[in-house]
């Protein structure tokens, strides 16, 4: 069954190389950390002139796309060795004189074993063209993880994501002993994935924008952008994650986060007539109704494709965050309701999501959900619970008893900002890497039983912010997940009582050198300030628009509050924000925004920037860009007007903020 991989090379040296003075265990920089590390007296010198690496035959074409020859020709026998005594997934690694000799107790094992191993390599190994002479420390590894799922979530609905980035993205992710890939799919923004029965799904639900019945929110608000992915590309994508030891779980978002489906099929929806003036006439309804039969047949048919598509035995249908006011005012829902004697829409959510497990059990599948989807009280414990909102909500889901991954925002939302002013989300706090890595179940109060239902933990990437955010990073997905993603890998592979930050940070600042070589943009540190000293010059805001705080301007106008106000409505072509200065400004530059100041929503989509040097006659300097623009302004200034020249932005409202203005040296 052994295949030989490796190559020979007319090199003499071999074998264990004298003794050299013991490296402490932190050089090494493993990471995650493994349960046991014994070092040992010498080392092992790479080459040998009969090296070979003698591989099980499930792991051999990865094993040598690493170990392709070039001057690395080692000795490494990696097998399958069932009675090593270690939970699933564990291996025990050995290194000596001789060679390597690599056992895992399943093919999980050995891969994870294999990952641990290039960790051994100098860092060149992972960028393929490794040729140096090494040598690695004698050693002995006996390791198992902590939880069997060890989860990234990749959103690729609201931002499409090209097939080739999520490869590489799966590539980082099983160097770091991930092995679940959370694939969500479809949402409001975005149908990516192709279904055979209903082409429509993607032949208009893919793209964004422009004359798309779906209205872009976050960016590339004029031109019709997006993407999808076929099934062939994705059952290629599955075998290539296979490959590396990840699962791809995919969701389908279900009932709620379904505004393109219900673009393409209004149908679905229910009857509700709604005052659509706020929203500039864009409807937003996003939920299937309950009690509409023929839903269920369209759901068989989508369903079954992606179970036919996708080999894990779980498929996520969603469950989250959805508007029930909808059911509410629909005269067949509402009949459902009664006809089944329920008391909340709760309720009704879990009579939908129990008839979509159904199917997936038809199909031999179980369900995965989120964390809202508990609350209608009746669900079967076979579904398993990705809980999002916090702690208290994986504690009370997990002391339920149904199988629990932890991915509460504010330890593992990685769309948060990473410090306070940086971009991305911060309604769950500003998710440091000291942060996320020292979530501890045990500290949080999670009980035994309760911990025994937590089945690992999961980042998340929602990527609304990636494509505004495309032209300013060279990854934007990589600079948010890393090294955050190392953190969380720890957090899921090594045992609470065996963690350090103080350790972690210390082995870390060595595998930053692999995530280089892996060519991971990760985020450095804080981005720099900007130049200039901030200044706030006397002045007033008004608006055409409707506030939501009556107070609202007179605080902008005073330059507080960092969030910025709500309009009650959306913009409408003509609508203007005017910043009018007591006396006129001058050498500044002001940065202009429109939206959240860190998150593209709620924005002006298109629009412009007009200055007066006597508050009366406008002329018009910038065009918005995302809701934004920065001005610098070289002759004295009375007034900054933005005005929009579209009507709709997506949202029922617009953030109006005060302009940030720094004096140029
Ligand atoms: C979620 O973040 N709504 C799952
Ligand atoms: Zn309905």
């Amino acid at each position: 069954m052994n295949r030989r991989v490796g190559i020979l090379v007319s090199l003499l040296l071999a074998g264990c190389l004298s003794a050299l003075s013991a490296m402490p265990i932190v050089e090494l920089g493993l990471l995650p950390k493994p349960a046991k590390v014994t070092l040992r007296e010498g080392e092992y010198f790479c080459y040998n002139p009969h090296g070979r690496v003698v591989c099980d035959e499930s792991v051999a074409s990865y094993v040598g796309e690493h170990l392709k020859g070039g001057a690395l020709a080692p000795n490494i026998i990696i097998r399958r060795n069932a009675a090593l005594g270690l939970p699933a997934e564990g291996y025990v690694l050995s290194v000596e004189g001789g060679g390597v000799l690599l056992e895992g107790v399943d093919r999980q094992g050995v891969l994870n074993g294999f990952h641990t191993l290039l960790q051994l390599f100098p860092q060149g190994v992972y960028g393929g063209n490794y040729s140096e002479f090494c040598t690695i420390p004698c050693l002995r590894i006996i390791d198992y993880p902590a939880h069997s799922y060890r989860g990234q979530h990749l959103d690729v609905a609201r931002s499409f994501i090209p097939i080739e980035e999520i490869k590489e993205f799966i590539s980082h992710l099983a160097h770091h002993k991930i092995n679940h890939l959370h694939l969500h799919l479809t949402d409001d923004e975005g149908w990516r994935v192709e279904i055979l029965s209903h082409p429509e799904l993607t032949e208009v639900g893919a793209w964004r924008g422009g004359d798309s019945p779906v209205k872009a929110v976050y960016g590339s608000f004029e031109e019709r952008y997006g993407g999808y992915y076929t099934q062939a590309q994705l059952r290629e994508l599955v075998e290539f994650a296979r490959q590396r030891g990840v699962e791809i779980v995919p969701e389908v978002d279900l009932p709620g986060h379904s505004l393109t489906i219900g673009k393409i099929h209004p149908e679905i929806l229910c009857p509700v007539e709604r005052d659509l003036s706020a929203t500039g006439g864009y409807g937003v309804q996003n939920v299937w109704c309950v009690a509409r039969e023929e839903n269920y047949r369209l759901l068989e048919d989508i369903l079954g494709e992606i179970c036919d598509i996708f080999p894990s035995e779980y498929i996520h249908i969603g469950g989250d965050e959805v508007a029930t006011s909808y059911w509410r005012d629909c005269p067949h829902c509402l009949a459902l309701y009664k006809k089944e004697g329920m008391t909340s829409y709760n309720q009704l959510e879990q009579h939908f999501l129990n008839r979509l497990t159904e199917i997936l059990a038809r199909n031999g599948k179980k369900a995965a959900m989120w964390n809202e989807a508990t609350l209608g009280g009746n669900l079967s414990r076979d579904v398993r619970i990705h809980c999002w909102e916090g702690f208290a909500e994986s504690q009370t889901v997990a002391e339920a008893g149904y199988p629990t991954v932890v991915m509460a925002g504010s330890s593992f939302y990685f769309d948060m900002r990473q410090s306070k002013n940086e971009d991305g989300h911060n309604w769950a706090g500003v998710v440091t890497l000291e942060k996320c890595y020292s979530t501890n179940l045990t500290d949080m109060g999670f009980s035994p039983r309760a911990k025994r239902s937590v089945v690992g933990f999961s980042g998340a990437f929602w990527s609304e912010l990636l494509l505004p955010h495309s032209e300013r990073y060279e990854s934007y997905l990589e600079y948010q997940t890393f090294p955050r993603i190392c953190a969380l890998s720890e957090v899921c592979w090594t045992s609470e009582d065996d963690r350090s930050w103080e350790d972690f940070s210390a082995r870390l600042d060595s595998h930053k050198g692999r995530l280089k070589a892996m060519g991971i943009s990760y985020r450095r540190g804080a981005p720099p300030k900007p130049a200039g000293r901030q200044i706030t010059p006397a002045m007033k805001v008004t608006t055409s628009l409707p506030m939501s705080n009556e107070n609202a301007l007179a605080k902008l106008s005073a330059y507080a509050n960092d969030w910025g106000y709500r309009t009650t409505r959306t913009c409408y072509d003509g609508d203007w924000i005017l910043y009018e200065f007591d006396k006129p400004i001058n050498n500044v530059t002001v940065e202009l925004t429109t939206g959240y100041r860190h998150v593209t929503r709620g924005v002006f989509p298109s629009g412009v920037v007009e200055i007066s040097r006597d508050g009366e006659y406008f002329e018009e300097v910038a065009r918005l860009h995302n809701g934004s623009a920065e001005v610098s302004l070289t002759r004295p200034t009375k007034a900054i007007r933005l005005r929009s020249t579209v009507t709709a932005n997506g949202d029922r409202y617009v953030f109006v903020q005060y302009p940030i203005i720094r004096r140029l040296k």
